[in-house]
């Protein structure tokens, strides 16, 4: 793969692929800039060299056409700020308008082109459409970990329009940073599992049994396994075609000699809400009406000692609905354990849409080694799935 310190963007225009899907409020203020934050040394780079940009990104899953609330100009006076440069903007990403200010763009300036999503040929990976992107470029750059996962016209198909294509420092960094914990790890290893459901989590947890010293599960996820043992688990989230898969788990990571630890108490509440009727119980003890939507305090000591004096941490997925702060202690503690562990000389990734925005929220986004920009692509990546986006750069 060409990486992007090997090429000199002097006098060119590179069609650079970022994944500026962030989230955005009510105002359509940017709620996250990690995504955009950590694109900006390969835009940076580009310009730097003499050479322009031209970013191409989706914003969320408009489903027919142009949509208001997912246009990407509300991304422009951020990006202006980011790269020390005024960013041009085009309303369509392909068609004249996208042609014209292509064409015009002179070195050290930076086009936007809007939401690839308003075309259905993008997603669908359409030959056509890939080859109409190609043109506004004379070099292709893919930094857009995050979609990697994707086979779509911007991601993968559009590679083969050009001799020339790079990785951008983010995919550099992102696969690097997989690799490093997946075939390199300090011991001892500990994985945190998290978030809703088991079934996102089944393939990933499965690989990482044959690398782990420990496997810890918190979240939604865990109540499956809980009820699997016989546990009482009220109103909690489960997956009812799930629990023999959870038995399987366990006498897997039983064989391998992984230990694995779920909560032992759970902080219960009688309606999903931040001001519903709260209290801690054991594990297995969750009474008709209730649901565990946080790990206890007990869990909270427990999980937190093994990651304080692990040297590899790799986390994924929030202990509880931590979105709500009376559900966000465990989530909490667990950011400030993986904080530690890196203090202590450990090296600690964040994976996940969701634990990346924990991590972030706290203001621990410098404090650990790397917070992943990639969600479902880091997964897939690190079930040893081949990323279409990775492939198209390499071939
Ligand atoms: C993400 O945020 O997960 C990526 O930007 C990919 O988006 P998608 O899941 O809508 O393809
Ligand atoms: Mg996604």
């Amino acid at each position: 793969m060409n990486t992007l310190d090997q090429f000199n963007f002097e006098g060119k225009k590179a069609l650079v692929r970022v994944d500026f899907n962030v989230p955005l409020n009510a105002e359509f203020e940017i709620t996250d800039d990690t995504r955009i934050k950590a694109a900006t040394p390969t835009i940076k780079k580009i310009l730097a060299d003499g050479g322009s940009a031209i970013l191409m990104s989706h914003l969320g899953r408009p489903k027919n056409g142009p949509e208001e609330k997912f246009s990407l100009k509300y991304l422009v006076s951020t990006l202006s700020e980011r790269f020390g440069t005024e960013v041009k903007f085009a309303e369509d990403c392909v068609g004249e308008d996208a042609v014209s200010l292509a064409a015009g763009l002179q070195p050290g300036e930076v086009l936007l082109l809007n939401n690839l999503r308003f075309y259905k040929e993008e997603t669908k990976g359409d030959e056509a459409f890939a080859e109409k992107l190609s043109k506004l470029g004379d070099v292709y750059v893919n930094d857009a970990f995050g979609t990697a996962h994707r086979a779509h016209a911007s991601t993968t198909i559009v590679a083969k329009f050009f001799a020339d294509k790079v990785c951008g420092y983010v995919m550099q960094a992102e696969l690097d940073n997989a690799e490093k914990v997946l075939n390199n790890p300090q011991r001892p290893f500990t994985a945190i599992m998290g978030g809703a459901k088991v079934s996102d989590k089944i393939l990933i947890i499965e690989k990482l049994l044959d690398k782990v010293d420990n496997l810890i599960i918190g979240g939604g996820m865990s109540y499956t396994f809980t009820k699997a043992k016989g546990g009482n688990i009220g109103n909690s989230l489960c997956e009812n075609d799930k629990l023999e898969l959870t038995k399987e788990l366990e006498e897997k990571a039983k064989a391998k000699g992984v230990k694995l630890y779920l909560p032992s108490d759970t902080v219960i509440a009688d309606d999903f809400n931040n001001e519903a009727n709260r209290q801690t119980v054991g594990n297995q003890d969750i009474p008709d009406g209730w649901m565990g939507l946080d790990i206890g305090p007990d869990t909270r000591k427990q999980f937190s000692e093994i990651v304080e004096s692990s040297k590899t941490v790799l986390w994924n997925g929030p202990m509880g609905v931590f979105e709500f702060p009376n559900y966000a202690k465990g989530t909490d503690t667990i950011a400030e354990s993986v904080v530690k562990a890196t203090e202590n000389d450990g090296f600690s990734l964040i994976g996940g849409g969701d634990s990346a925005s924990a991590i972030n929220n706290l203001g621990y986004g410098e404090k650990v080694s790397y917070v992943s920009t990639g969600g479902g692509a880091l997964l897939e990546y690190m079930e040893g799935k081949v990323l279409p986006g990775v492939a198209a750069l390499e071939n």
